[in-house]
This record gives structure tokens, C-alpha cells and sequence, in this order.
């Protein structure tokens, strides 16, 4: 395998469906590209058909001819196995290859993502597929990455679907008895005496055991991946120097992607931030993707250059966001800046997504000329910004697992969203410029004086051991109300919440009261930290609990369990362990966490940083720090910095003692010597 960064140059390009187009216009795009910037072009993602026609044709001529062209214009491809989209003629074929739906259908042809993971028949034909690609291509000088499939994501639930997942389960749990035992299928007389018994968990059928749903999506997530790990495995033997991705999607739920990333070499995935979303909320979902292989960079595989077409209203990317947004995923991690997609489709379903060319074919418009643009300084920044770290001293646990647990859960509120409550926690540490990863509880936590784990309700084996062991060495553990509920089946640990954890945080919680959306109660700091005294509203969910050898660090202002614990800390070893037994509001969360940040001597890069501008220090291989700083506002900024001398990559220009920064402007700032 080859060792990073995988990339020489700042990959940057994207989607291209040349099939959509006669080949009279593939001159022009690779003309096009050049003046654009581009060197990478994702190639053909969705080009099955026109590559295999039926069984027994396969057509290369196009692609060879294809290769050869962006290779000789010097654009590299991100060469995709084509399985994303199956052929009419595979469907009609063997109909297995179409999964079910949850509500018990099967689909018909259309669409995309259709296959069951399960069918043999999709299984072969897709290996062989990319068995035929790696061949021809290996020596080709334009392969640089292999693109695996496309935004895998669709549970089936199949009679093929049902029989593996019995065999799963044997696997797992060995006898019947176990699995009922996990399961707690004595509830409502759901208990199975025949292996066979046991149905996937259609929206007519099984619906009510939330451990079985739990172990449905971990099976799912498996063999949606175990498609993914037969591609690989063919290209691995055929070409075992090019680097393997598949795009991810940021918080996507049906995927356990820290499952997925064991199984990549480098993590790539599509930024498609919502109307309005918050540069925090941006920020959460690179530093999610970053985490998945603990701290190596990422590529940024998909964005729009200028709109959507799928959201209720696509506003347009303004002048500049662009630039920033592409800057913001680098400052986060990506090594690449990449679109979706080059041409805009002349029909069907996306003829309204942003593209870099536009309709009107030329490269005259905004969005082609900031393209180029983006390209050509991407370009003078050469492999200075390759490879580089974030350096984040803080870690946010996330865990598909328990997302998945926590939101089957019935009871004790409908709106505990699992995904919302961990970037309350990283929104206030991005308000407050400090780095942050997002990690797996599995992944290695000693190099982090502050890990955070939000309503972390399902404690898996190991994890409370691991994390008394963190604190116990110094660490500084936080974590919340509805902590330390279940097992990894979902079964309650008994003898009172929060179960394994416990201990560590020297408290017991008794009762779980769920408040309405209007509702609030008040948490009162009575004493401790400077930067948190006073009375704030807090919501969602109160703990009522006892401390048991923790010290009270705030109470309830209100309701019958008003002066009772709201807020504790725990001396565990040589560390500190928090807990905060409802939601606070989003200032006083804040001020909590910068309490908590100073006492660890935990601080931003530079101070009195103004609102809405972005500070993230990433660290190069060679330990320099690029201090990318980036204006989300529209009005200039300035940002005040260290007695010492600065360089912008970006412009050259060097800068002491401040620095102004144009709306939605971004500079990359490292030390002059
Ligand atoms: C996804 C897909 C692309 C395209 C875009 C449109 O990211 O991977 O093929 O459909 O959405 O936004
Ligand atoms: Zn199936």
C-alpha cells in the first residue's frame, strides 16, 4: 500500500458523466478543465450500462479513449467501479438483485442505490465489473484513486436479507436462547423457538424490539459494507498501490462509518450543508469525517460549486462561499476541493444542480471564472497544505451504535435527537476556537486532556473501563444526562443509572423527568468556576441525582426537585469527571466548557478573535502550523494577532499585529522566521 498523503497536488475537480454527453463535447470539457484548474475528474460513476450493455459485452473503447484524453490534458481520475447505478438488464435479469423496501416491497427499477446486499447475483456481477476496470486500468497514468460504488446507504429487507441475518445472529450470540435473552423477547410473549422464526424488521412486522433494531442496523451497515470490501478486494489485488475511497455523507445515519473507514484508505465524502446551516455546524461534519480515521485528512469529494436541486429552495452559493467553504473543509482536514459536478446534465432529475459549467457551455459565468480562480491559488499553494494534522487537545464521542439505540428508545422524550445534542457541545468549543475531533469511544483517546461523550446511553464493553482509566491518568471526562442506560442489546444495566459509569462520576441517578418543548427549568452555579455563576434555563431532560462522593457544582432553581443536583464533578485519579444531568442553554453551556477548558489550559490560537471568523491551526508533516482564518460574515474583519511576523499564503503579503479580512474572506497565516 502506499503511504501518505496519497496525493502530490491539492486534488481539484470532481463528477464528470461524460456518458450524458456526445463525444464531441469531451474535447472541450478537458480545454475547459484546463482553464479551469482542474486536474481530477471522477469517472464513471454512474457508467455500468454503457460500460457492460448485457452479460456478455463489456464496452471500453469510450472509457480507454476517455483516460487518454484527460491524462494527455494532465487531469488525474478518480476512477470509479460504476456499481452505484445497476443496469435495467441486471434488474430484469435477476430480480434478487432489487432490495425491499422497509415497508416490505420490492423496489422496480429506477432510481439508484437498489441492490440487496445480499444477492449473490449483484455480488458477482459488481465484482466482476471492477475486476474488468482494475485490469485494463492498472498501468493507465491517470488512475490516482479508486471510487468505490456511490453514497452506499439502503437497508434491504429481503427474504436473502432475513436467512444471512439469522446466520449473523448465530454467529454473534450462538444459540436462540442468547439471542432472546438480548433481545428481552419474554416482553409481550416475542419469544423465538425457531431460527427460522426470525423475520427482518419490516414496518408490518417487528417493530417493538428495540434490541433486535439495533442489531438489524449493525447487520445492515455489515453487509452494505461487505459489498463495499468485495470491490476492494479485487482492486487491492490488482492494483495495490492506488488508494481506495467511497464517498460518505457526514452524519448519515444507517452507516456505522467508523465501522467503514477500518475498511478505506482514505475517507472522502460530500459536503452538502442545509439552508442556513451555521459554519459550526460545517465545521462539526468535517471534524465527524476527520475522526473517522483518527486525525488523517480527508477528501472533500462532493460540493456544489453554486446550488442544490434537491432542497425546497436552492439558493445560490453568494460570491466567495465557495472559496471559504472549500477553504473551511481544508482547514478541517481535506486534501482535495472537489465538486459535483463538471457539466450540467441537460435532463432528468439534476438539469437544476449547480455544475461548474454551466448550460450556456462557456466558461464566461460567475461560477466558472470563481472555479478557476479557487483552482489557480489551490495551484500556487503547491503541497504546502498536504498531509497536515489538527491538533485538537478536546474530543467529542460519537457512536452509530448508540444513535441508533438512543432514537429506537420510547420514552422519556420524543426530542432527544442524538446528532443535535453532540454539536451543542461542539458548537460552543467552535464559538470558542478550539480545535475539536470527533472520535469513535474505540478510538485511541490518550493524546486528549478533555473528552466529552453527550448522552453516551448505550455503554458498550470496555468502554466505562477505558474511560476510568483516561480520567484516572489525569483526564478531564464530561458527559450527560441519560448516560450509562443500556447495554449493547439495549438491556438496562440494573442497580441504578448511570450503570457502569457510576462510579466514575460519583453519582446516582434516580428519576428522568422529560420536559415540553415550552417547558424550562433553571440549573443555579453556586460557587465554582469564574467565567459561570448565576441561574440559567436549562430543558429537554432533567436527572434527578444524588451525588455520591461528587462535589455539587450547580442545582435545580425550580420544581420539586428544585435544590437537588444539576450539574456535578468527581475527582477520579489524577483526573476530573463532570456530569450535567439536563440541557443547558447554549451560553451557559458555553461558559461551561470555557470553565472547564482554562482549568486544563486549554486555549484558542489567537485571542479576542471577532464573531463570526473561524481560527483552525493545522499542522503540517514537517510541524508548521497554517493558521487558517476565515470570515463567515460579509463585513471585513480584523483579527488581532501575536507580537511576531506573519505570512498569508494566499497573497504573499506579510502581517504584523493585525490583520483585515474581507467578507467571506480566508488567509492562511503561517510564522515568518
Ligand atoms: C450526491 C451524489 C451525486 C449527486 C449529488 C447531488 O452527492 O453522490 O451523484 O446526485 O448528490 O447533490
Ligand atoms: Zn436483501
Amino acid at each position: 500500500m502506499k503511504s501518505e498523503p496519497f496525493f502530490s497536488r491539492i486534488l481539484h475537480g470532481g463528477d464528470y458523466n461524460p456518458e450524458q454527453w456526445p463525444e464531441a463535447v469531451w474535447d472541450e470539457d478537458v480545454s475547459l478543465m484546463q482553464e479551469a484548474h482542474v486536474n481530477v475528474a471522477t469517472v464513471p460513476v454512474f457508467g455500468w450500462v454503457h460500460l457492460q450493455p448485457d452479460e456478455d459485452t463489456y464496452r471500453f473503447e469510450w472509457l480507454n479513449h476517455l483516460l487518454d484524453n484527460l491524462h494527455t490534458g494532465g487531469i488525474s481520475a478518480c476512477l470509479a467501479t460504476a456499481t452505484a447505478s445497476v443496469p435495467a438488464w441486471v434488474e430484469q435479469k435477476y430480480p434478487d438483485v432489487l432490495r425491499v423496501e422497509r415497508n416490505g416491497q420490492r423496489r422496480k427499477h429506477g432510481g439508484r442505490h437498489t441492490f440487496c446486499p445480499h444477492s449473490p447475483n449483484f455480488r458477482r456481477l459488481s465484482t466482476a465489473l471492477a475486476r474488468r476496470l482494475a485490469e485494463r486500468y492498472a498501468q493507465h497514468p491517470a488512475l490516482t484513486v479508486w471510487h468505490i460504488s456511490n453514497e452506499y446507504g439502503n437497508y434491504c429487507y429481503c427474504d436473502l436479507c432475513a436467512e444471512a441475518f439469522q446466520q449473523w445472529l448465530q454467529a454473534r450470540y450462538g444459540t436462540l436462547e442468547e439471542v432472546n435473552r438480548r433481545w428481552y423477547t419474554a416482553f409481550w410473549g416475542h419469544t423465538y423457538t425457531d431460527w427460522s422464526q426470525i423475520e427482518t424488521p419490516t414496518t408490518n412486522g417487528q417493530t417493538i424490539l428495540q434490541g433486535m433494531l439495533v442489531d438489524y442496523d449493525r447487520f445492515q451497515s455489515q453487509s452494505i459494507l461487505d459489498c463495499f470490501k468485495a470491490e476492494a478486494t479485487v482492486l487491492r489485488e490488482v492494483t495495490p498501490d492506488i488508494p481506495i475511497t467511497t464517498n460518505l455523507m457526514g452524519a448519515f445515519k444507517p452507516l456505522d462509518y467508523h465501522r467503514w473507514a477500518r475498511e478505506m484508505d482514505i475517507v472522502s465524502w460530500d459536503s452538502y450543508p442545509r439552508k442556513g446551516a451555521a459554519p459550526a455546524e460545517i465545521a462539526f461534519a468535517h471534524s465527524l469525517m476527520r475522526g473517522l480515521k483518527e486525525g488523517q485528512p480527508f477528501m472533500l469529494m462532493e460540493q456544489t460549486p453554486s446550488q442544490q436541486n434537491w432542497q425546497p429552495y436552492n439558493a445560490l452559493k453568494r460570491p466567495g462561499v465557495m472559496r471559504l467553504w472549500s477553504y473551511q473543509a481544508m482547514a478541517h482536514g481535506a486534501d482535495t476541493v472537489m465538486y459535483f459536478q463538471w457539466r450540467r446534465s441537460r435532463g432528468a432529475i439534476e438539469k437544476f444542480h449547480g455544475a461548474v459549467v454551466e448550460h450556456v457551455g462557456t466558461s464566461q459565468p460567475r461560477v466558472f471564472q470563481e472555479v478557476a480562480a479557487l483552482g489557480r491559488e489551490l495551484e500556487s499553494l503547491g503541497t504546502r497544505t498536504i498531509g497536515g494534522r489538527v491538533a485538537a487537545r478536546v474530543a467529542i464521542l460519537f457512536d452509530w451504535e448508540n444513535w441508533w439505540a438512543l432514537e429506537y428508545s420510547a420514552g422519556p422524550t420524543i426530542d432527544l435527537k442524538y446528532v443535535p445534542q453532540c454539536q451543542a457541545f461542539f458548537t460552543a468549543l467552535h464559538n470558542l476556537h478550539i480545535p475539536t475531533d470527533i472520535v469513535s469511544p474505540e478510538a485511541d483517546l490518550s493524546h486528549y486532556d478533555l473528552v466529552i461523550a453527550p448522552v453516551l446511553y448505550m455503554v458498550k464493553p470496555g468502554i466505562a473501563e477505558k474511560l476510568e482509566e483516561f480520567t484516572q491518568r489525569g483526564g478531564t471526562f464530561l458527559t450527560t444526562f441519560f448516560s450509562g442506560i443500556v447495554d449493547e442489546t439495549d438491556l438496562v444495566y440494573l442497580g441504578g443509572y448511570p450503570g457502569p459509569l457510576r462510579k466514575l462520576l460519583g453519582i446516582w441517578a434516580e428519576e428522568i423527568d422529560a420536559l415540553t418543548p415550552q417547558q424550562t427549568n433553571q440549573v443555579v452555579f453556586d460557587a465554582p468556576y469564574e467565567t459561570l455563576t448565576g441561574t440559567h434555563s436549562c430543558h429537554l431532560l432533567c436527572d434527578r441525582i444524588h451525588a455520591e462522593g461528587a462535589t455539587i457544582l450547580a442545582t435545580y432553581g425550580e420544581d420539586f426537585y428544585a435544590g437537588e443536583p444539576a450539574v456535578t464533578v468527581n475527582s477520579f485519579g489524577q483526573g476530573e469527571a463532570y456530569y450535567i444531568a439536563t440541557a443547558l442553554n447554549p451560553e451557559a453551556l458555553q461558559a461551561f466548557l470555557q470553565a472547564i477548558c482554562e482549568r486544563q489550559d486549554i486555549h484558542s490560537a489567537l485571542s479576542d478573535i471577532p464573531a463570526e471568523v473561524e481560527v483552525m491551526p493545522r499542522v503540517s508533516p514537517q510541524g508548521e502550523t497554517l493558521l487558517y482564518i476565515l470570515n463567515h460574515s460579509t463585513e471585513t474583519k480584523t483579527v488581532n494577532l501575536p507580537d511576531e511576523k506573519y505570512r498569508d499564503l494566499l497573497t504573499g503579503e506579510t502581517y504584523h499585529g493585525s490583520i483585515s479580512i474581507p467578507g467571506y474572506g480566508v488567509c492562511i497565516l503561517v510564522k515568518e522566521p
